[in-house]
């Protein structure tokens, strides 16, 4: 498993502690930065989040801002891409089991280290349940392409 992480420079303290969970794990982490606290623009990290996973680069992308919301809303932007922001475990699990999300965001200004690694342990526990689901997340796919 290949995880691309991405992250401005409100977040570079809970990226590492996240990182190193997912190492743990024996995931393979690439790391797009940013790692200083130099004020920057969540779009640019999103955006390359989003690129390596929708090019197969990557398996799955985890993005941290503030909130989570706008490197989230810049993940989405890339076409494949299935970003959500969560902020307890239950959302990141459902967001894997029905919307085969593949991109995690939360915001280091809102959790905590101990939560975001809970929710990063549920959405990668879950599993894409497929069936029903299906059509709907082609449905969703689909927009990009009107
Ligand atoms: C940066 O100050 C902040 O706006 C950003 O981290 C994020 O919360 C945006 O959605």
């Amino acid at each position: 498993m290949r995880i691309a992480i991405g992250n401005d420079h409100a977040a570079v303290e809970m990226k590492e502690a996240v990182k190193a969970h997912l190492e743990k794990r024996g995931i393979q982490v690439t790391d797009m930065g940013t790692n200083t606290s130099e004020s920057c623009d969540y779009p640019v990290y999103g955006e390359m989040v989003g690129r390596a996973v929708a090019s197969g680069e990557a398996d799955l992308g985890i993005v941290i801002c503030g909130t989570g919301v706008g490197i989230s809303m810049a993940a989405n932007k890339v076409k494949g891409i299935r970003a959500c922001v969560c902020s307890e475990p239950c959302t990141a699990r459902l967001s894997r089991m029905h919307n085969d999300s593949n991109v995690l965001g939360f915001g280091a200004r809102i959790i905590g280290i101990e939560m975001a690694k809970m929710i990063t342990d549920a959405w990668l526990d879950a599993e894409y349940e497929g069936g029903r689901h299906q059509r709907r997340v082609d449905q969703l796919m689909e927009i990009e392409n009107r």
